[in-house]
């Protein structure tokens, strides 16, 4: 089994994966934040920021503190004056200082080190500080709720299965979402967990992302199974604004140091 990152040479289309994934969730995301009641001045971690706005919300909760935004590969983090934007592997590096809220998104699951590098974080909290870990609940088939081609349900079942095994081959561990409120309560942690999802047409994120991701490891799913031409007929569907899908559901795990 290889446990590299499953999107590692994901160049072409790392990009549009990444807007995808933050026209997704920046929204919930930012009402999460508002759940964790960041100071003033608190100092803010964004851990594998992306293309989310995360780190911006956290600056404008934070004017008089600090925040801090790394990533792997932070090429797609939009520049912002008042982010310190930093290149930063997770697993290997110290992370630099403590901190009153750390934000991990879409990370963590990725990773077989999640144990471990969950600790770091816990551990890099000052007292009150909150830690908050989303997460895709991988077991959760997306929904099709009206399609102009009766064959989505069969096609959405076919990328489910291919990508749920290339996840796997990578390392992925697809039940890590609803393990993350548990692990954070063995590191003495109090904990909070919300979830959600959304509806979303042909030729939107919710679309788009699946589309975008089908694109980026087309190999990889069709060695898993997918047939080339139920792949092209997939990525065709999802630009189709007469498709409405209910998509991923995300949980959120709030996690505060007492
Ligand atoms: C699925 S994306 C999620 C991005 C963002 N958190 C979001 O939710 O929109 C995963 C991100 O993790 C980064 N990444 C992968 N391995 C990493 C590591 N070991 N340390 C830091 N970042 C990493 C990737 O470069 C990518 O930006």
């Amino acid at each position: 089994m290889s446990t590299t990152y499953v999107f590692k040479d994901a160049e072409t289309e790392a990009g549009a994966m990444l807007r995808h994934l933050a026209g997704m969730y920046d929204p919930f995301s930012e009402r999460r934040l508002a759940d964790a009641r960041v100071a003033r001045d608190a100092r803010a971690l964004v851990i594998a920021v992306g293309a989310s706005s995360v780190a911006a919300t956290l600056a404008g909760l934070a004017p008089d503190g600090e925040v801090i935004a790394t990533d792997i590969d932070p090429q797609h983090s939009a520049a912002d004056p008042r982010i310190d934007l930093r290149q930063h592997n997770v697993v290997t590096d110290p992370l630099p200082g403590t901190f009153d809220l750390i934000h991990a998104r879409l990370l963590l699951g990725h990773l077989p080190q999640r144990i471990e590098v969950l600790g770091k974080l816990a551990d890099a909290l000052n007292p009150g500080g909150v830690l908050l870990v989303e997460e895709f609940e991988g077991t959760w088939g997306t929904s099709v709720l009206a399609s102009p081609d009766p064959d989505a349900d069969r096609l959405y079942g076919a990328y489910h299965d291919a990508f749920a095994s290339v996840l796997r081959a990578s390392g992925n561990d697809p039940a890590w979402s609803r393990r993350v409120h548990g692990a954070m309560l063995d590191l003495g942690l109090e904990v909070d967990t919300e979830g959600h999802t959304g509806t979303w047409a042909g030729g939107t994120h919710g679309c788009l992302l699946p589309r975008a991701t089908a694109g980026a490891i087309r190999e990889k799913l069709v060695a898993a199974g997918m047939a080339e031409a139920d792949l092209d007929a997939f990525r065709q569907l999802l630009l189709d604004p007469r498709l409405k899908v209910k998509g991923n559901l995300a949980l959120s795990t709030l996690g505060r140091r007492r």
